[in-house]
């Protein structure tokens, strides 16, 4: 095992005491929420359901025996777990990586606390070193890279990938990211654009960062 997946997988551990008993909470997509599902299996937690952002994670939550739920079931969740591609000093955070954005940020938006679980080459001073994902409808893929040009960036159509809603994925390169909210804003006006990878309207509230020295827990500021 590399030393990064060592990361993950304490920073996945140190995640399971913010699950309350029998809740049903809230859980992303990713190699690192690979790792909480299965420290949620080890430490025997037990959860009334999840609602889950990725048929990718539903099927491991299946797998140990959690109830999946739909998210229009639910009115809120006390916590949701996720990683990300990239977090700044803020708690905005580039996520997507995984093509699961969207339902990413639905889930998210119902949640109380948002816990981000990455190790420390996720954390970075500005974002935009990452290519941010955009999630695109089919139809609309060329006019949202054309406007998406205008915009500074370099937009690369993800071939190959389909979202588990259907649509495209379009990552943008050399964009340099210093106010993400105005950036997240801007992006979500495309006519044809689902969501963008950018969480900084709703960032993370709690970042349990993976690094040589242990795992550090870091409050938003
Ligand atoms: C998936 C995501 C992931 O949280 C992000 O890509 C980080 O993934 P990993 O834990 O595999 O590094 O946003 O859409």
């Amino acid at each position: 095992m590399s030393p990064q997946d060592e990361l993950k997988r304490a920073v996945a551990r140190a995640a399971v005491p913010f699950v309350p008993a029998h809740a049903v909470i809230g859980v992303g997509t990713g190699s690192t929420v690979d790792c909480f599902i299965d420290a949620l299996g080890e430490a025997g937690v037990q959860l009334a359901g999840a609602v889950s952002s990725s048929e990718r994670s539903t099927a491991k939550l299946r797998a140990l025996g959690v109830p999946i739920l739909d998210c229009n079931d639910v009115d809120s969740l006390p916590v949701y777990i996720d990683g990300a591609d990239e977090i700044d000093p803020g708690f905005s955070m580039i996520k997507g990586g995984g093509a699961a954005l969207t339902r990413e940020k639905i889930v998210a938006a119902i949640s109380t606390t948002f816990v981000c679980i990455a190790d420390a080459s996720k954390r970075v001073p500005v974002l935009g070193r990452f290519p941010l994902p955009v999630e695109v409808i089919p139809m609309a893929r060329r006019q949202v890279m054309r406007q998406l040009a205008e915009l500074g960036g370099e937009p690369v159509w993800r071939e190959g990938v389909l979202t588990d809603n259907g649509n495209l994925i379009i990552d943008v390169r050399g964009l340099t990211i210093d106010d993400p909210r105005a950036t997240e804003a801007r992006i979500n006006q495309i006519a044809g654009v689902v969501t963008n990878g950018l969480f900084a309207a709703r960032g993370a509230d709690v970042l349990l960062l993976g690094t040589a020295d242990g795992v550090q827990r870091l409050d938003r500021p």
